[in-house]
């Protein structure tokens, strides 16, 4: 069968809240198979167990049937450490969501370029980094930028930012490298459409269009907090209830990880140098603490993640 983004299988890189969001709207709206690698084989077992119970509860619901939920969890293979990477060689697209970090991505992007076919799509769901340089990674080594090799190589590398929790949210972000050609644009936007969401499209500017609007709102509650202005309760009911937003501020930022929203600021910061976006100090502090928020159940607020 001939499908518009032409992904008969797709590899997911990272297993952690957002690889197995990523994963599970592939297997299970997109109804491909997927590959999962993660280098931890500690994260895979808990996304697995996360997209187990999320199944369950679409089951519980009556939105899907057992069946398919069945056939949704059976599309989804682990890769195991022993092959890594190489694991992704016969798929048509890899979705890259490890953490925030450029030396990783590039070192990853790099890896893949090697391994994958060429007509293969190598996405990543970064929320803040360049796309453009996230592509140049991927150019083979010792090739200059503007040969048919590099510009195809580059070419196929975009930016495709989903939002937590991914089976929940109904956006995905597109994001164009200065290199991506058309064709890749044009058949990732068929898959995340494929995978039940709306698109959006931003150019390749730090933070894109949600994070360069949403951090500095996060660091400006988490400002007024170290001011002392209000309570972290206060701070978040005042967005509640006031602008209807579904959670507070501070209690956002330990949902997407205090850690992930440091990186994401301080990309922002570098990549504009403008000070409105600098993270604040009890940002940076709370990090080197090691309070990442809901995910290892300290940040603002205490989780019970037992
Ligand atoms: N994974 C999957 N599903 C989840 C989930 C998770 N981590 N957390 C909650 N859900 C599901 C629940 O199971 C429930 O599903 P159901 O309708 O099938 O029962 C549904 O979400 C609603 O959950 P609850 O009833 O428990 O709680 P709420 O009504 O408070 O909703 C919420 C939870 C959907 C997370 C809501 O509070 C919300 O929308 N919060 C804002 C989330 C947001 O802004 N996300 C974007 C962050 S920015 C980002 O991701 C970009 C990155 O680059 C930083």
């Amino acid at each position: 069968m001939s499908l518009a983004h032409g992904v008969r299988t797709v590899g997911i890189l990272g297993a952690g809240q957002m690889g197995t969001g990523i994963a599970l709207v592939s297997a299970l709206r997109a109804k491909v198979p997927v590959l999962l690698y993660d280098r931890s084989s500690e994260q895979v077992t808990k996304g697995l167990s996360l997209m187990d119970k999320l199944l369950a509860k679409d089951v519980a619901k009556g939105r899907i049937t057992d069946e398919q939920a069945k056939d949704a969890r059976d599309r989804v293979q682990v890769v195991g450490s022993e092959a890594g990477l190489k694991g992704f060689r016969d798929v048509d697209m890899v979705i890259e969501a490890v953490s925030e970090n450029l030396a990783l991505k590039q070192s990853i992007f790099s890896s893949l370029t090697a391994e994958l076919g060429p007509d293969a799509i190598l996405a990543t769901n970064t929320s803040s980094i360049s796309i453009t340089k996230i592509a140049a990674a991927a150019i083979p080594q010792g090739s200059n930028a503007a040969s048919e090799d590099a510009k195809r190589s580059a070419g196929r590398v975009v930016g495709l930012h989903f939002f937590n929790p991914v089976p929940v949210m109904k956006l995905v972000e597109l994001i164009s490298a200065l290199q991506t050609t058309p064709e890749v644009l044009d058949r990732t936007r068929a898959f995340a459409v494929a995978c039940g969401k709306e698109v959006t499209t931003s150019k390749d500017v730090p933070g894109f269009v949600s994070n360069a609007l949403l951090m500095p709102f996060i660091n400006e509650a988490i400002m007024c907090l170290e001011k002392g202005t209000a309570t972290r309760e206060d701070i978040d009911t005042t967005l509640k209830l006031g602008m209807n937003h579904p959670m507070g501020p501070l209690q956002l930022a330990d949902f997407i990880g205090l850690d992930t929203c440091l990186a994401i600021q301080q990309t922002l910061y570098e990549g504009t140098r403008d000070s409105k976006y600098r993270p604040s100090v009890l940002l940076e502090r709370m990090v080197d603490a090691q309070w990442y928020g809901r995910k290892n159940g300290k940040g603002f607020y205490e989780y019970n993640n037992s």
